[in-house]
């Protein structure tokens, strides 16, 4: 099974990811995480995506399709495993990318999980973890921004994944374990 992890910034993307590898022995695909390390290790990658998280801006789409390519080309074994896609698709664009990518392994995207959460909550989690976190991203005038661009290029998804009967709405308010048990429920229902 393939799922996407959907959501704002803050949303708990990241959090539930670990659960439910826990729980589903999937991989998981972090373009945000494999971003971040290009970017400790100085590759020309790490360069290019510096500027545009510490603006809050997206990657070129152009450029993150083929980070996804690359990392299927490497072990094409993950696409039969199932993948929890995290931070990716963000746009339309990167969305029509994943399914045309996955079906060159016979395979596609199954579910979308997409935590929603109110903005309020969304800043206070980032900044308490900006306080340690050491992300370029993780301050007020960023968080702005990043919420910015989710709304314009990155919400858009919620309606084409609803289109394709994929999108699964979990309220992402209220604690960790109780929001897991939410996204459990869902995706057992659909393989039902
Ligand atoms: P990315 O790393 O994907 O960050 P993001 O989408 O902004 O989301 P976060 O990682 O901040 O939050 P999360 O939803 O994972 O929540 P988390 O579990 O950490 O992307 C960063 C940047 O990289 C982008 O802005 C862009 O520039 C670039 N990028 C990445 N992918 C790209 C793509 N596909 N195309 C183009 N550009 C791309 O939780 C947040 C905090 O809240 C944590 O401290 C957590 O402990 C806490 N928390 C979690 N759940 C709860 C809860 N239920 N109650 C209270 N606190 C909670
Ligand atoms: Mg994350």
């Amino acid at each position: 099974m393939n799922i996407v992890i959907f959501g704002a910034p803050g949303s708990g993307k990241g959090t539930q990811s670990e659960k439910l590898i826990a729980e589903y022995g999937l991989e998981h695909i972090s373009t945000g995480e494999l971003l971040r390390d290009h970017i400790a290790r100085g590759t020309a990658l790490g360069k290019l995506a510096d500027t545009y998280i510490s603006n809050g801006q997206l990657i070129p789409d152009e450029f993150m399709i083929d980070v996804l390519d690359d990392i299927f080309k490497q072990d094409p074994a993950k696409a039969e495993k199932g993948v929890i896609f995290d931070g990716f698709p963000r746009t339309v664009a990167q969305a029509e990318a994943l399914s045309e990518l996955l079906a060159r392994y016979g395979s596609d995207v199954h579910a979308v999980v997409g935590l929603e959460v109110e903005e309020d909550e969304l800043v206070r989690r980032m900044l308490e973890r900006g306080k340690q976190s050491g992300r370029s991203d993780d301050n007020l005038d960023t968080i702005k921004k990043r919420l910015e661009v989710y709304h314009r290029q990155t919400s858009p998804l919620r309606d084409y994944y609803m289109g394709k009967g994929k999108y699964h709405a979990i309220n992402g308010n209220g604690t960790v374990d109780g929001i897991f048990g939410d996204i459990k429920t869902a995706l057992d229902g659909q393989k039902a």
